[in-house]
């Protein structure tokens, strides 16, 4: 096996989100580092999850401000990239499974040729080779019937389905960070072992790092080494195992998430006054 390789990645300082007018962040002041490691980042809906993946990828709707001492990928700044140069690293080094997916997939290109120009770009493959390679990808991801799918365009698959038709790109592309939000929520449930599983070997294989996000804090826990837990768009503890769990938010979101080994007749409800009365440790 490959030596662990410690270095960093990703590098956010003080990054701060506001949308429109509103001097209410929906980020707030959030520092975190990720090497090749599974980090993952979990919160209720609305606590920001979202937007620090769609912020660290500098790909915020234009009413989104982003604010941030730093913000640096492999050494360099984001902050100060020409979009031009965003767009190339997106494409080889940096990439984001969106929650909604179809909307990054290009709209007018079906998808086999999407995925057969990822295996020409980063393979040098021929164009024969391109879609022979896409279709053992897109069986890799799981995709059934390869043929029809191929031919489809993004808005005639499901969520889940343009998540691993992302996934199957990435697997061509090998880059160096994947933020992947909610990635197994629109799946079955027995598809999502799979997604996890290649998600794992995306990163092992090449010492990339992962930022998982979701709102299922059991899950993330099975899969990350670290888990950063947000509400309100600030993070509130840093944890390696749920049972260091100290705030009562983390500890009311692992109460309410059923635990398959000690089955109880009725999930817990969040304390929220207790939550926003409690100190925040970073
Ligand atoms: N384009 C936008 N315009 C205005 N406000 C936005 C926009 N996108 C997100 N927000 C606001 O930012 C906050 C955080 O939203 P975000 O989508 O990051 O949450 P999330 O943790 O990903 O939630 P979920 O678990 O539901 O996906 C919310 O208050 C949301 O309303
Ligand atoms: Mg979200």
């Amino acid at each position: 096996m490959a030596a662990p390789d410690n270095r960093t990645i990703l590098n956010v300082q003080n990054l701060s989100v506001y949308f429109g007018q509103t001097d209410k962040p929906a980020v707030d002041n959030v520092s975190l580092t990720l090497g090749a490691e599974r980090l993952g980042i979990v919160g209720e809906s609305g606590s920001g999850k979202s937007t620090l993946g769609r912020a660290i990828m500098r790909l915020l709707p234009p009413i989104g401000r982003i604010q941030a001492d730093a913000l640096t990928f492999e050494g360099a700044s984001l902050l100060d990239k020409k979009e031009r140069h965003l767009r190339a690293l997106r494409g080889n080094q940096m990439a984001l499974i969106m929650q909604d997916p179809r909307y990054s997939l290009n709209p007018v290109l079906p998808i086999g040729k999407q995925v057969a120009e990822a295996a020409i770009l980063h393979l040098s493959a021929s164009k024969r080779e391109a879609y022979t390679l896409a279709a053992e990808m897109l069986a890799k991801v799981r995709i059934n019937d390869i043929e029809r799918t191929m031919a489809l365009y993004p808005h005639q698959i499901s969520g889940g389905m343009g998540q691993r038709v992302m996934i199957a790109m990435m697997l061509l592309a090998k880059p160096r960070m994947v933020i992947a939000d909610e990635p197994t929520s629109a799946l079955d449930v027995s598809v999502r072992g799979d997604v996890l599983k290649l998600l794992d070997e995306l990163v092992r294989e090449n010492q990339a790092g992962l930022m998982l996000i979701s709102h299922d804090i059991r899950m993330v826990a099975a899969f990350c080494e670290r888990i950063i837990v947000m509400y309100k768009g600030r993070i509130v503890e840093t944890l390696s195992h749920l049972d260091e769990a100290q705030h009562p938010y983390t500890r009311g979101l692992i109460a309410a998430m059923p635990d398959p080994r000690s089955p109880v007749a009725r999930l817990k409800t969040l304390d929220r006054l207790a939550i926003d009365s409690a100190e925040v440790k970073p």
